[in-house]
């Protein structure tokens, strides 16, 4: 049998609905904070991603999935979304309405790392991204906006790891010192970092491997040498999220994987996903859109990683709390059974999530396919019931029984279901 693709997974049935549940949140309190939704293609020209993620990037360098078109033409499937959105912003110059527009963004990525607990090929983000406004208002705001949607969530544990990379102007220099540090301890590092230590040495800081974290530990920290600019804008961005009763932790070393950023760095972190522990990062790209070709636009955005929100998300899920039909009805009877059918039609058609056994069964093995249903009630209809003009409605969790007249049966039913949306 041909197999799903390493490192790809199914979202299943079982899974899907939170998916929709997360999917339908985001679009609503983004929207809220007024966000559009935009959607670029999944399919960009390579070079995009070459010129914005950066040629240096773990990314760029070894996970993205590029390939010949039949023309020759080399395309890349997105890594990431950021890329895609500022080239649309450009091309279709969405900032000629007003430069200070805001997007939103929700779909697979692609990027062929190697797949463990929270790391797949094709996983899927939620992305936000800010034009226009160089204060660090909007950095706050997309902050509390994602910390928003957490909370509503009911998301627990989780905390906002906050840094600053500087600028064009300031990172240089602190580069520069870095580099010098780290070259004296060049022996303790690992073989990957020494490679990074010549290229991108800022990556030297986030490496997981135990000996290079302990050099980390004692490397000169970047805002110690951001200029003016970069350490006010700083300042401000942590007294407006103190002002928001947002707390964060000033992380030190966290640099990100992709070469755009600039000042505000910051990632939503967890200690339940084990090493994967990210849920979302961002921060802000002054410089990006003037890079491929766009006008000189500052821009700040971050993406949460759809897999590792789920997963969390189930982790914490009460199974008692999550009955997945409002209903099940248990027919005996040919009778019975096409009185079930035009029930459950009339039901469903009123927003119920409601199911029966199309095929003759005894009563205890309906009841038991309604408890795989994860009924929340059980309507229970036989040929004497319909006789006597009542029916028998059961409370799948607490065992309670209550006997309901066929008149009027379909209002009544509806207000002892969990959606009572009718
Ligand atoms: P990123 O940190 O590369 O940033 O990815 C954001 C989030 O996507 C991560 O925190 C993680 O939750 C999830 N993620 C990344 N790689 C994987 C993977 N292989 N499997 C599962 N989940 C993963 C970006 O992509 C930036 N474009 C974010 C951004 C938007 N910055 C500014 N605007």
């Amino acid at each position: 049998m041909i197999q799903l693709i390493k490192g790809f997974k199914d979202i299943l049935p079982d899974e899907s609905g939170c998916w929709r549940r997360v999917e339908t949140l985001a679009a609503e309190i983004f929207n809220n904070f007024g966000f559009e939704e935009l959607r670029p293609p999944i399919l960009e020209n390579t070079g995009l991603f070459e010129k914005s993620i950066g040629q240096d990037t773990d990314i760029v360098e070894k996970e993205m999935y590029t390939f010949a078109d039949r023309k020759g033409d080399l395309v890349t499937l997105r890594p990431e979304a950021t890329a895609g959105v500022v080239r649309a912003y450009i091309q279709h110059q969405l900032y000629a309405v007003s430069p200070y527009r805001k997007f939103f963004t929700i779909g697979p990525m692609f990027r062929r790392e190697r797949p463990q607990k929270g790391r797949y090929r094709q996983f899927h983000q939620i992305n936000a991204e800010a034009f226009g406004v160089k204060e660090p208002f909007i950095d706050a705001q997309m902050i509390l906006m994602l910390m928003t949607f957490f909370t509503r969530l009911g998301l627990n544990d989780i905390s906002v790891h906050l840094n600053s990379l500087g600028c064009a102007g300031c990172r240089p220099a602190y580069k520069q010192r870095l580099a010098g540090f780290l070259e004296i301890h060049r022996e303790r590092l690992c073989q990957d970092c020494r490679q990074r230590l010549d290229r991108n040495p800022l990556r030297v800081l986030d490496c997981k491997v135990e000996q290079c974290r302990q050099v980390a530990e004692r490397a000169p920290v970047i805002t110690d040498c951001l200029c003016p600019d970069c350490r006010a804008h700083f300042s401000l961005l942590t007294t407006l999220l103190r002002g928001l009763g947002i707390e964060f932790v000033h992380d030190h070393r966290l640099v990100r994987g992709l070469d755009y950023y600039t000042r505000t760095t910051f990632e939503i972190q967890t200690g339940r996903l084990g090493a994967q522990n990210a849920i979302a990062g961002g921060g802000r790209y002054d410089e990006l859109v003037k890079q491929l070709g766009g006008p000189d636009q500052p821009a700040v955005g971050f993406a949460v990683g759809c897999e590792r929100l789920i997963e969390l998300l189930r982790q914490q899920a009460d199974p008692d709390q999550t009955a997945a039909i409002d209903l099940f009805i248990a027919a005996l009877g040919a009778d019975s059974r096409r009185q079930a059918f035009q029930w459950l039609s009339q039901l469903q058609l009123a927003g119920f999530k409601v199911e029966m056994s199309f095929d003759e069964r005894g009563l205890k093995s309906q009841m038991k396919l309604a408890d795989k249903f994860h009924a929340a009630q059980t309507l229970i209809v036989g040929e004497t019931e319909l006789a006597d003009g009542r029916v028998v409605l059961r409370d799948m969790r607490t065992r309670e029984q209550r006997e309901l007249p066929l008149n009027d049966l379909m209002e009544q039913i509806k207000e002892h279901l969990p959606s009572k949306q009718s």
